[in-house]
């Protein structure tokens, strides 16, 4: 039986874990904690690009102390040298390493590294299945500006269908209780994912008077072959721009996990509106890291 705990996805944290880390997020923000990871040997395990998350993992990482080693695809002999990813897990697993954080294009790959790793594994995102560590940030970002999210009305704009970082969030926006409002194309909207609590709207024009945070996303291109749309029917139905900025409420904040991409899903106005979050969100970003691997190593502790 394994008794390490992963993070394949937010449903992996129970409501009190959540806000234990939410919690310690807020305490290493306002101080630095001890090395409550001195000596934990931790490799990062990032099959695809990535500039935030690989960067906040591994300032997370440092900042609590542990031993850190960077593999990509092409430093590991399970890229030409046959070896099975199985097979790789054992060979880290005997040099002491006890976490892993992994980001692979496959969905599922994490929770597969996790059943045959005796360590903890972070999921840093997986195709197009999740990200729960970026739906933390995202979660927190929320509660920092509002207090309570429970009510509030976030409308998630774009390629929902590729989106990991969305499905995470989704989810845990609806564990707080916020009403969600997806908006895009049916391409990237199916109408299966109304559910409790998640509505489906076309018309992001209309959403925009009556929310409390917009979240954009980046079409994932690497994701699909073609798009049923042209670029510019995208812009003129989905683009939030300075024009369409001006219909928000005056509290409104906007949100985007990154890479954002300018004059597609936003324009440069929105780089300057006074809502706009994501320099916050990357930011606290690190923190989150650290406490999510804090809590997975060392359990819920009353000591920094
Ligand atoms: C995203 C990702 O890689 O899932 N970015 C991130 O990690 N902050 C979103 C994206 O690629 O569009």
């Amino acid at each position: 039986m394994r008794l390490r705990r992963s993070l394949i996805d937010l449903n992996d944290l129970s409501g009190d874990e959540l806000d234990y880390i939410f919690d310690r997020t807020r305490v290493f923000q306002t101080r630095a904690p001890g090395p409550l990871l001195d000596g934990t040997a931790v490799v990062n395990l990032f099959f695809e690009q990535s500039t935030r998350t690989f960067t906040s993992f591994n300032l997370a990482q440092m900042r609590l102390g542990a031993h850190v080693v960077n593999l990509s695809p092409n430093d590991l002999s399970l890229a030409t040298k046959g070896e099975t990813v199985e097979d790789t897990v054992v060979t880290l697993a005997a040099m002491g390493i006890s976490v892993l954080v992994v980001r692979h294009p496959e969905p599922g790959f994490p929770a597969r590294v996790a059943t045959c790793f005796d360590g903890h594994v972070v999921n840093a995102g997986d195709g197009a299945h999740a990200h729960p560590t970026q739906a933390l940030l995202d979660i927190f970002t929320l509660r920092e500006e509002f207090g309570d999210i429970d009510g509030l009305t976030i409308a998630i704009v774009g390629d929902i269908l590729h989106s990991r970082v969305a499905h995470s969030t989704i989810a845990g926006l609806r564990s707080c209780g916020a009403n969600v409002v997806l908006v895009g194309p049916e391409f990237f909207l199916p109408g299966n994912y109304a559910q409790h609590g998640v509505t489906i709207e076309r018309n992001l024009d209309d959403v925009l008077t009556k929310v409390d945070a917009v979240v954009l996303l980046r079409i994932q291109r690497e994701r699909f072959i073609a798009m049923p749309m042209s670029d510019e029917e995208y812009i003129a139905q989905y683009q939030l721009n300075g024009k369409r900025l001006k219909r928000v409420p005056e509290r409104t904040i906007v949100m985007h996990p990154g890479p954002y991409n300018r004059g597609m899903e936003l324009d440069d106005s929105v780089l300057t509106f006074a809502g706009w979050r994501y320099a916050m969100q990357v930011h606290h970003g690190v923190y989150i890291r650290m406490a999510v691997l804090d809590f997975l190593v060392n359990g819920v502790s009353v000591v920094c």
